[in-house]
């Protein structure tokens, strides 16, 4: 049977937190081998808010080389960057059509972000859900793994497909979430409520994926806990829960191996443990990265090709889709 295929994209927001690499990129990686993957990295997407373009065009870049130093291998899987790619700002516009205010008046994220940033509540923000169905649907993906918090977005894309193809006949493959089996909810190192968020004010919050083996461990050592003593998961803790989550997903451990390992020792030792467990994790990335963003025109090589690949295989969808609600062929 043909393997199925694997759409995602992520925000070119500089350097990852360490809540989006386990979240989902270091997912990504793994998933090549079982599946067809493409990758995308979203700048169309990034202009909905403001941008500077010299900082858009380097985080663009950055987050390009962080992928591939995540494992993501360009001769495995289509990794490519979204504006070269013409296919999706043209997808968006028939999709558009098909697709209601009334429907993306309700989208959380664009209520969250239009107060936000309400002095540019733009029209891009706005069809923000849009543009995405259409990363997807240009594909015809079977799976998109998602976070919580792009799921009402995937569902809208689902409802798009179904949608056009009751009305101009099937064309879409409606799109499946893919909950990963490993990845988990990585929440603010101060704030243990919050998701971890790279805009938190308070840089203790968030681990970034290229910071080095000592702010991480400085950062680790800040986080807040409680005043028990006891390293275990338990719901109302969680300042260590979230450790917890994290030293496990980077360790394999299981909690309770967890709660073992750290049973009569203090938190003290604990959070160190956390700190250089993912520092040391993160070294090879970190490398890795270095090395790609100074060759330049390995990367170019490689992003040029990804969106040669994907403009091809896109087109052949977009075609179809022209052609069915009624444009005239180009010869
Ligand atoms: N909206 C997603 C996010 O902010 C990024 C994204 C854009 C995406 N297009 C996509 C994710 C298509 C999955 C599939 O995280």
């Amino acid at each position: 049977m043909d393997k199925k295929l694997i759409f995602s994209g992520i925000q070119p927001t500089g350097t990852f937190t360490l809540g989006n690499y386990i979240g989902a990129v270091r997912n990504w990686g793994p998933l090549q081998d079982e599946y067809n993957c493409i990758y995308c990295v979203v700048d169309l997407h990034a202009i909905t808010v403001k941008q500077e373009p010299a900082k858009l065009r380097k985080n663009t870049l950055d987050a390009y080389a962080l992928l591939m130093a995540c494992g993501i291998d360009t001769e495995k899987s289509i990794l490519f960057i979204q504006s070269h790619v013409k296919t999706h700002a043209e997808l968006n516009w028939i999709l558009g059509c098909s697709t209601q205010f009334g429907e993306l008046s309700r989208m959380t994220q664009f209520k969250d972000k239009s107060k936000r940033h309400a002095d540019d509540v733009n029209s891009g923000l706005f069809t923000y859900p849009v543009l995405m169905a259409a990363d997807i649907l240009a594909y015809n993906a079977d799976l998109v793994p998602v976070g919580v918090d792009q799921k009402q977005h995937l569902e809208l894309a689902r409802n798009i497909a179904q949608r056009f193809n009751q009305r101009y006949g099937e064309l879409f493959t409606v799109p499946e979430p893919y909950i990963a089996e490993i990845g988990a909810k990585v929440m603010s190192l101060q704030e243990p409520t919050k998701k971890m968020s790279k805009s938190d004010e308070n840089p203790n919050a968030c681990i970034l994926i290229l910071d080095d083996k000592d702010t991480i461990i400085r950062k680790f050592k800040r986080a807040v806990t409680d005043s028990e003593a006891e390293v275990c998961y338990r719901e109302g803790k969680d300042g260590i829960n979230n450790l917890m989550t994290i030293y496990s997903s980077v360790t394999g451990k299981s909690f309770d191996e967890i709660t073992s390992e750290f049973a009569g020792k203090g938190y003290g030792d604990f959070k160190l443990a956390v700190g250089e467990t993912v520092a040391d994790h993160l070294a090879p990335i970190r490398n890795e990265f270095d090395r790609l963003i100074q060759d330049k025109a390995y990367l170019k090589k490689c992003y040029t090709e990804g969106a040669e690949k994907a403009q091809r295989y896109s087109q052949r969808i977009v075609s179809k889709a022209f052609h069915k609600v009624g444009f005239v062929d180009k010869a």
